[in-house]
């Protein structure tokens, strides 16, 4: 198998995009449905390919400052290879989820491989949204904990960028109080 590659969803795909969910999805969208989505300038529908074939696919949706994951599936034979994990990083580091302060996922209870993905990534669930399947009640992550992994590590790290310059800040005054004044001297004498 080739490298998977990663590129926008296109009308053309729809039909293999929709096979994969009928053997993924207990609802799948109809194609009037995915029409609608693919048209929305709101929305960010990727599919990720080897060899040229789809095997997988991931929407979501921008609307203010939060992002909506709209729908996620793997080609059953293709799974855990890490392809859900990519698709979804590659969907929140994408220009349309720049800048969202919040991200929302909804899983089934019983979708037990999809909220292991998630809660591997960091979500936690924060609450239930009842009947939101019709048949089932909808758990819903923690909107903030993937922006939250990312903004402590940006943080993590000027902190750390910091105390280094302080520590050799003070480590070269040190150095300038505690030099003789003749080897000072011979510093200043090199080229
Ligand atoms: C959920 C789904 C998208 C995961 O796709 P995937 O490509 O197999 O997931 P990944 O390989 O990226 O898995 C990433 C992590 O998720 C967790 N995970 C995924 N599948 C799992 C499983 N069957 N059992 C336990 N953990 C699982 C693991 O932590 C895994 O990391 P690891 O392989 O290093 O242990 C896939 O199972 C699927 O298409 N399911 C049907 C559709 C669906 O449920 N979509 C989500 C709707 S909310």
């Amino acid at each position: 198998m080739t490298e998977p590659l990663l590129r926008r969803m296109c009308p053309a795909d729809l039909p293999v995009v929709m096979e994969i969910d009928r053997q993924s999805l207990p609802r799948p969208w109809s194609e009037a449905t995915w029409r609608e989505e693919l048209d929305s300038p709101l929305g960010l529908y990727m599919v990720l390919t080897e060899g040229g074939a789809i095997s997988g696919h991931i929407g979501v949706k921008r609307v203010a400052d939060e992002i909506h994951v709209m729908t996620l599936a793997v080609r059953p034979n293709r799974r855990r290879q890490g392809f859900a994990r990519v698709l979804l990083k590659d969907v929140l580091a994408h220009p349309t989820s720049v800048g969202a302060r919040r991200v929302y996922l909804e899983v089934r209870p019983n979708n037990l491989e999809a909220r292991a993905l998630y809660s591997s990534l960091g979500f936690v669930q924060t609450g239930v949204r009842p009947g939101y399947y019709g048949d089932e009640d909808a758990l819903l992550t923690d909107p903030q904990s993937w922006l939250d992994v990312v903004a402590r590590d940006v943080r993590e790290v000027s902190v750390a960028v910091s105390l280094l310059g302080r520590i050799f800040g003070r480590l070269f005054v040190s150095f300038l109080l505690l030099t003789p004044p003749t080897l000072l001297g011979a510093f200043e004498g090199f080229e």
